[in-house]
């Protein structure tokens, strides 16, 4: 079976974090080492314009995130591992998704309406105010990184689900149009891990400002761990492990057995400050190993600079060939361009496996039923809904009859679509 590819950007607003490392770049690099898949790793420092304007701010987080995972011992032979703005075909590629995106998709889109709602509750009279395009079709952008490696499995977070539902819905509707040249990618949530809690005990965040840096210094990460929130309880007095932040931080970073003991000692009553000092122990030997790797690293960024260079080179091998067919199939093609005899339907079955052909199946009839969104609810909103049913089925076929090869070839499919759907209203 031929690998899956997984696929996954960083936004290149920040430094990298405690919560970061535990729930993106650690299950991240730990993925890339196994043989049953192909990483794609990129420093999104296009979708950091949606959101920071300030260019020195952007300048250094990428240098941030590319050191963090090349310290964490990130295998640059096997993953690919990219900046987003080496690869000026995904930005190409996102002008041709733009013109097959629906407006009223983006419309829907949570990071659009969050700002509409703000607005709203601001009581301003614009509510689009403040609102670029570039956040408003993000989405689209979004997209194009993902479908430019034909990638199957993107690991995100809950508030990124549906961008990649809206990727499925812009790959059918190109290869409904043109051709079949995406795959359908699916998201992967990990909601099996417990939230990774900050200073406060809330969610560790840049926006409730309660983080810890990945590789802040051993003195700035004691001083952290001291203003970590505790309860009043005293030394002596038995404490709830599965409450505190502290046990919390410990256990995901120790492994079984350390866990077991540090349960019993904060049954056991350790003081708070004891508990404190573990916990900084603890990570200190963890992390100081990539700290130091990290420091040398950001003394030389030529070396970097070098590692997302040829990362980039990997890259663009894929996307630009395939950049090329893109075009190609929309009709950007040279002057002189001869397409090729189609193959017929039976040589291409062959040379695809049966599951491919299930995933492209299914984009095409995602496609078309998304097409065919207003006639599905015409009968569905119909109050004698056999009859619409009924009647739609004979518009399409009337249709289908009055048309030409291809054209009729794709009337064709909508009205095999219909039928079945609509199996349930007639006979
Ligand atoms: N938007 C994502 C985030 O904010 C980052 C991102 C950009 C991404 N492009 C991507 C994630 C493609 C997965 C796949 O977290």
């Amino acid at each position: 079976m031929s690998k899956k590819t997984v696929l996954t950007g960083i936004t290149t607003t920040g430094t990298p974090h405690i919560g970061n490392y535990l729930g993106a770049i650690k299950p991240a690099i730990e993925a890339s080492e196994d043989a049953r898949y192909n990483s794609f790793f990129f420093l999104a420092d296009y979708h950091a314009l949606i959101k920071c304007h300030d260019p020195a701010r952007i300048a250094r987080s990428s240098q941030e995130i590319a050191a963090t995972w090349l310290a964490l011992g990130l295998d640059t032979d096997k993953a690919t591992f990219y900046r987003q703005t080496d690869i000026p075909e995904i930005t190409e590629l996102t002008w041709l998704l733009t013109c097959m995106t629906s407006k009223g998709l983006m419309n829907r889109s949570h990071a659009y309406k969050a700002s509409v709602d703000a607005n709203r509750e601001a009581g301003k009279e614009d509510l689009d105010d403040g609102v670029t395009m570039g956040l408003f079709s993000y989405p689209i952008l979004m997209a194009a990184d993902i479908l430019m490696f034909n990638a199957d499995i993107i690991p995100v977070g809950k508030d990124q689900v549906q961008h990649i539902e809206m990727t499925r819905d812009i790959a059918g509707r190109f290869n409904h149009t043109y051709e079949s040249l995406f795959a359908l990618p699916v998201a992967q949530v990990d909601e099996s891990s417990p939230l990774i809690p900050g200073l406060d005990g809330r969610k560790m965040s840049k926006s409730y400002d309660n983080t810890i840096p990945l590789f802040c210094s051993a003195d700035e990460l004691r001083r952290l761990i001291n203003q970590i929130v505790t309860d009043t309880r005293g030394p002596g007095e038995p404490k709830d492990p599965d409450n505190s932040t502290l046990f919390q931080l410990y256990s995901r970073f120790a492994t079984g057995h350390d866990i077991a003991l540090m349960r019993q000692k904060y049954q056991e009553g350790i003081g708070w400050g004891e508990a404190k000092r573990e916990l900084f122990e603890h990570l200190d030997s963890q992390l100081s190993g990539p700290r130091a790797r990290y420091h040398e690293l950001m003394n030389d960024l030529g070396a970097v600079e070098e590692v997302l260079q040829k990362g980039a080179y990997k890259a663009r091998e894929k996307s630009a060939p395939f950049m090329e067919k893109i075009r190609i199939a929309a009709g950007i093609r040279p002057l002189t361009y001869v397409p090729v005899q189609p193959e017929t339907d039976t040589q291409v079955k062959k040379e695809k496996s049966a599951e491919e052909l299930l995933r492209v199946e299914e984009g095409r009839r995602r496609a078309i039923l998304m097409q065919l969104k207003s006639l599905f609810e015409r009968v569905e909103s119909s109050d004698n809904k056999a009859e619409a049913a009924l009647q739609v089925l004979a518009e399409k076929t009337a249709e289908v009859e009055g048309l030409k090869k291809k054209q009729k070839q794709k009337a064709q499919n909508e009205l095999d679509v219909l039928k079945t759907e609509l199996a349930q209203y007639v006979n």
